[in-house]
């Protein structure tokens, strides 16, 4: 009996060309959107402690940001506000003067082709941090109100998409949010804006560094009770299903390097583009590891986002968009 095998999968693996050649999963800066938190003011790039690299930006700083993004080829961005002054119900969000619409404003300006997408919720415009306006339950629990914090979504994305955004990116978990968003804009005769729904998005101890960055913390409680269940994965193709119902125009599953299941499990059940976005806390592991010289920071990075597009997703949001359009063009 002849002991040795006469199929060998390592002939395949011989040579670096063969290996690219026969490379399945390839990622491309055209794929990658870069998330940016604006601020009021000038002159402001003030780098997030837990997120070393990102910054806050003022509006000015942001564009110069934005302009060498675009020159190196990312094509879209992700954009978040942070405003001066917060309330109850969040409308600094839907202020035709905020940072986060003057920045619309001057992209679309200078970069017409760059494509900007917003972010549309509550928590970095309310006092107590939730994704909403509260409520009291009959049992005396606080809560985010459902259907007023719709109205306000849905004046948030119109403010955004007169702006200029091009896709709109609800991500407060509202029941119904998508729906409301699509009414909204096409009421304010803004039917070709897109809308990229946080279909599927859990309550999740990895989005810890964004709140740092954004100032959007809860003041009390969590988000539990309008995020999914990260052990109820059942229930993320009755989200998807619905936003999809109610007009988006493409999903998104979030966080992504921990959830790849769920990923793929979407990209098999709906022909819709799918984006994921791996978020601050799979940023700052990956980061705080290089730092300390445990694990080599761009062969993780390259390897953990080429997880996510093998996992099936179409277009992924990374804080590592800007160095991965690098690496990836050396
Ligand atoms: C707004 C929002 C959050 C993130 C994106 N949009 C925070 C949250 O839901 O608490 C998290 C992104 C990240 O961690 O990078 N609701």
């Amino acid at each position: 009996m002849n002991q040795f095998p006469t199929i060998r999968l390592r002939r395949l693996r011989t040579s670096a060309t063969l290996r690219e050649m026969l490379a399945e999963v390839r990622l491309s800066p055209s794929q990658l959107i870069a998330p940016l938190f604006v601020r009021e003011g000038t002159g402001i790039r003030r780098e997030i402690a837990s997120m070393p690299g990102q910054f806050q930006h003022s509006v000015d700083t942001a564009m110069e940001t934005i302009r060498r993004w675009a020159d190196k080829g990312l094509p879209a961005v992700l954009l978040f506000g942070i405003p001066d002054k917060k309330d109850a119900v969040g409308s600094g969000a839907w202020d035709d003067g905020a940072a986060t619409q003057r920045l619309i404003g001057e992209i679309k300006q200078a970069l017409p082709h760059l494509v900007v997408i917003t972010d549309v919720c509550l928590c970095e415009y309310t006092e107590h941090g939730h994704c909403g306006t509260l409520c009291t339950r009959p049992d005396g629990t606080v809560d985010v109100d459902n259907d007023p914090t719709l109205i306000s979504l849905a004046k948030t994305a119109v403010s955004h998409a007169q702006a200029g955004a091009d896709i709109v990116a609800p991500s407060a978990m509202m029941d119904g949010q998508v729906g409301a968003i699509r009414s909204g804009l096409d009421e304010a005769d803004l039917n070709m804006t897109g809308l990229m729904s946080y279909a599927v998005k859990f309550a999740s101890s990895l989005y810890g560094p964004f709140r740092d960055a954004a100032e959007s913390s809860p003041q009390s409680g969590d988000r539990r009770a309008y995020q999914m269940d990260y052990r109820s994965t059942g229930q993320s193709s009755r989200e998807a299903h619905l936003d999809v119902a109610e007009g988006a125009d493409m999903l998104m599953v979030k966080p992504a390097g921990a959830y790849l299941d769920v990923i793929s499990d979407v990209r098999r059940q709906f022909d819709l583009p799918l984006a994921a976005y791996q978020v601050s806390g799979e940023y700052s592991m990956i980061k705080a590891a290089a730092q300390a010289g445990w694990i080599d920071e761009r062969a993780v990075a390259v390897e953990v986002v080429t997880a996510i597009k093998r996992a099936g997703a179409d277009l992924i949001i990374t804080y590592f968009a800007e160095q991965l359009t690098e690496w990836l063009g050396e």
